[in-house]
This record gives C-alpha cells, structure tokens and sequence, in this order.
C-alpha cells in the first residue's frame, strides 16, 4: 500500500516568497515520489475560524489553488480539494466531537494563548473565543483520519494538533472497537528553508516583511527584494555572506555551485546593489514562468473550479464509503434490516450473493447495465450507450471513481461531473434515503472486490 501524505492549507492570506520555499515546493516535490499518494487541500472551513471577510476568503481560496497548481502540482497525481466540498469532514468532525473529552480542547495551544491574552487584558477569560476556535482540533482530526493519512507535513506550530489528531482517532478505534482509522504522523521538514524577510527576521505577513510570490508581477518582486535590509558595507569592501539573508534567499533558490559563486563573489566585495540584481534574476528566471501559468489560471476561473470539482469527486469517492461504515459503528443504521458492511468484516462474496451488475441491451439496440443488491434490488439504471466498451468502462469505473448524489425523487450516479446512471423514483424522501444507503453500501462492497 503507498503512503498516504495530506496536507491542509488555510485560506486566509496570499502565499509569499517564504509560503513557496517553505510549504508548497516541499509538498509538490513529495508528491510526486514513488509509493505516495498525496492529499492537498485548502482549509477553507478553517478559514472561517480565523476570518469574518468573506471576499477576502473567496479570493484566497482562488489565488491558493492558482497558486499551487501554477507551481505544478498535478491535479491527476495529486488528490487537490476544498474541505468545504467534502460534506463527509463535517460529518465526522461530529463523530469525533462526540468522543473528545473537552479537557483536551482545554489544552490546545490556541485556545491558551487566547485565554492568556484574555488574562493580561483583564476581561473575561474566553472573551472573543467562538467554538470554531475551541473546536479548531478536531476538524482537523477529521480531515486527517477521514483519509487515513499516514503522514502529515506541518509547520512547528501544527504538532500539538496532530498529537490530538491522534488521541482523538485512537478514542474513536477503541471505543467503538476496531481500528477505524490510521493514526497519523507528522512530519517536520528539517530540511526545508525558512525564508528570512526583508528585515531579516522570519518571513511572515504578520511581520509585513514578505516578498510576493506572483501578485504585482516582475515589478513587485524587483521592487522588494531591493528593499531587503543589508549592512552598510561598499562596493569593494568583503561581505559577511554566512550573516546576510541575502545569501540565505539566493540559496534557497541556487545549486550548491551556484550557491558558492554568490558567495565568493560576496566576499570578493561584490556591491550589495549588484547581489540583489543578481538575486533578482535568479528568483525572476524561476518564478516568471509559473506566473505565467499562475495569470492563466486566475483568468479562467472556472477552470480552478472544475479541477477542484474533480478532486472532490475523488475525495468523495474514498470519504463516502468510510462514512457509511462509521455510522454504522456508532448505531446510525438503516432500519430497512440492510446493513452496511463493517469495514473489519470482509464482504460475503458467495457467488452471485453479493451486490452486482448486469447488462442488457435495449429495445432499441443501445446498451444499458443496472446495479443490482444482494437481493436483487434495482438500485441505479446507467443511460443507454451506443458503444457497449463504453457502457463496460462506466460499469467497471462506477464502484471506485463514482459520486452518489441526490436528485429529484431519487439519486444519480455521477463520473467525472457527468451523470451515468439514475435511480428508481422513490416513494418519499425516506424510501430515497434507505435506498441510497443500500447503493452506496453496494458500490463500497463492489470497489473492494
Ligand atoms: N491547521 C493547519 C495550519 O494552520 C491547516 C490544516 C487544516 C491542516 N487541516 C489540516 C494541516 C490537516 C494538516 C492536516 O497550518
């Protein structure tokens, strides 16, 4: 099995120089390593937490998918969603919500600082703290174990979520007694550059120090990096390359022979005027052409939305099947006597017992299947096809690549953000309700044969 590597990223600012060399090259190089599969997504539900602006969250969420696929990420790689598209998270932050004991939430880090602050300002101690904030660790929990992450990269400030990701999803296992979900580890990227600002100290928008990544353009990336703050040494006179961050950016961004010119030619007394031009032409020559693809993409949104579209089906299509089987767990069973499969049981596959699909062919000579239950249930009817290949190949794609979805009076089978296949009419929302249920227990039981 490959490893699974998921990361969130909160939507609220607009990435910088140090978001890029810090967070999204790191992530995208991992990507695209042998036996992972990487699961990004933008934290929008998180996002609310923080911020109360909904432009500036909706323009956030585009400029950081924009962003992160412009520096590469392979959307056909890459399972690369919204968190607000997954229905599921918020479903299973609910499970979990029930089994975190509250002294945990007591604990986090955020909630404390907020409380300290709250403290030395003299009011009331959770003046300002919304359940979001309190709560902030356990949809995040959810976002993890959801997809049974085994690894998940952060920054220094996520580990203390993490370890309660962990408790919270060990609760779950052993409360409801099987090992539902993984449990993650984090990740530190030692390696990984941290960018210093223009004045040196960490890069960081709350220390109105960052260089832009894509926004303003060529202008704004010259621009800043001349404002980065050197010493007063003239043109001539030896720098101290180890002690500028001005060495410390060119090297996130050059070879280790690269890397060494700059420097001896930093020592040599090379003017600090010239060293930013020279840092500028190095970060302009990688950079340019990912704005170019970044301009693109913000110019055709609905691009942006149709490749996240399609990472949530794929997400769906992992998320719905787990959350049959834990509402199952935790007694939210259908009560028509069908019932979901529980993960730790292996599907009866009897032949000819179990859930299955048969074809048939039309009055008229195009080509249909339907998906039977056990019982012989119809439970979806595909559209007719001309071609039977192309019938066979939805048939075959539905159990793992399909996205149930209501619709009138029933549900639709959906591939690809089409509909392939519709359901009988149900006789109320509950008839709907049960058999749904029973499709989806039906294409889960058929995805794992
Ligand atoms: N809390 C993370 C941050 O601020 C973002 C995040 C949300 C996340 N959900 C996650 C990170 C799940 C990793 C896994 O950086």
């Amino acid at each position: 099995m490959n490893t699974r590597v998921l990361t969130g990223i909160t939507t609220t600012g607009t990435p910088h120089l140090g978001n890029y060399a810090g967070a999204i090259r790191p992530a995208i190089q991992a990507s695209t390593q042998a036996g992972v599969d990487a699961f990004f997504f933008l934290a929008d539900y998180h996002a609310l937490i923080k911020c109360d602006d909904p432009a500036r969250v909706a323009r956030s969420r585009l400029e950081l998918a924009a962003t992160w696929l412009a520096s590469g990420l392979d959307p056909e790689r890459v399972t690369f969603y919204r968190q607000s598209d997954i229905p599921e998270i918020t479903e299973l932050c609910w499970l979990l919500t029930c089994v975190t004991p509250k002294g945990l939430m007591n604990r986090a880090h955020a909630y404390k600082a907020s409380v300290d602050q709250n403290a030395a300002k003299g009011v009331d101690p959770d003046d300002g703290v919304t359940m979001g904030l309190f709560s902030y660790p356990i949809l995040m929990a959810a976002d993890i174990v959801l997809f049974n992450a085994h690894k998940v990269p952060v920054g220094r400030d996520q580990i203390q979520h993490l370890e309660m990701a962990r408790d919270i999803a060990q609760r779950f296992n052993h409360l409801y007694g099987s090992d539902f979900f993984v449990l993650p580890e984090v990740v530190i990227e030692e390696e990984v550059a941290t960018l210093p600002g223009l004045d040196g100290r960490k890069m960081s928008k709350s220390y109105n120090n960052t260089i832009p990544l894509f926004e303003g353009g060529a202008s704004a990336l010259r621009s800043a990096v001349m404002r980065i703050v050197t010493d007063s040494r003239q043109p001539g006179e030896p720098k101290d390359a180890e002690g500028s961050h001005l060495y410390t950016l060119y090297r996130a961004f050059a070879t280790p022979a690269e890397s060494a010119r700059f420097r001896a030619e930093l020592e040599g007394g090379m003017g600090w005027g010239d060293a930013k031009t020279a840092l500028y032409d190095r970060l302009e020559g990688i950079l340019a052409p990912m704005r170019e693809r970044y301009d693109a993409l913000m110019a055709r949104p609905e691009r942006i939305e149709e490749i996240l579209q399609a990472g949530a089906q794929k997400a769906r299509a992992m998320a719905a099947p787990a959350l049959l089987v834990l509402r199952e767990a935790v007694g939210l069973r259908n009560l028509g006597g069908s019932q979901p499969a529980a993960k730790t049981a292996q599907p009866a596959r009897k032949a000819g017992k179990g859930a299955r699909f048969v074809s048939f062919r039309d009055a008229d000579g195009s080509f249909r299947f339907r998906l039977l239950a056990a019982d012989g249930e119809e439970l979806l009817t595909s559209q007719a096809y001309a071609d039977p290949k192309q019938a066979g190949a939805a048939m075959k794609r539905l159990p793992a690549d399909g996205l149930l979805q209501e619709a009138d009076q029933g549900y639709a089978a959906h591939l690809d953000g089409a509909v392939v296949a519709g359901s009988p009419a149900g006789a109320d929302a509950a008839d709907v309700a049960g058999m749904l249920a029973r499709a989806r227990e039906a294409l889960a039981e058929l995805a794992q044969q």
